[in-house]
């Protein structure tokens, strides 16, 4: 395991989503850092907090660029953002409970949805949005 370097297939062409994707990137490889430095315990509850709130911003963004522009795949898309943030605030309540050793799981976890989401799921709405021509910038970057 190591961290994340990004690529271009990472891309959905749209630049405020991809800014935002490449901010959650680098959440998450300071999480990795914090393991490698064994102090996965010790910011757990921090990171997870900061990377909790740009989870929630971002998701946002995404979601009401999918309502404004009447995505067909809406639907699943935001069902898969539930998903996931109901697994991450599982996480976080375990770690607020005091739960330790929970920092490697929690970052292959991350790291695996992430990036599995960004590259199919998003891209896929990325794709939506330029065959419509819509390159606008949206709301302001994580
Ligand atoms: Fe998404």
């Amino acid at each position: 395991m190591a961290t994340i370097t990004w690529k271009s297939c990472y891309e959905t062409g749209n630049p405020t989503f991809d800014a935002e994707h490449r901010a959650l990137v680098n959440a998450l490889n300071d999480l990795y850092e914090a393991i490698r430095k064994k102090q996965g315990d010790e910011v757990l509850a921090s990171l997870l907090s900061t990377l909790n709130l740009y989870i929630r911003k971002h998701f946002q963004h995404e979601e009401q660029a999918m309502l404004k522009h009447h995505y067909p795949g809406m639907e699943a898309h935001i069902k898969a953002h539930r998903a996931f943030k109901k697994t991450v605030n599982d996480y976080q309540e375990q770690v607020l409970t005091g739960y330790t050793g929970l920092a490697s799981d929690l970052y292959k976890y991350l790291r695996d949805w992430l990036l599995n989401h960004i590259v199919k799921t998003d891209g896929q709405f990325g794709e939506f949005l330029r065959s419509k021509n819509i390159y606008d910038c949206g709301p302001p970057v994580l």
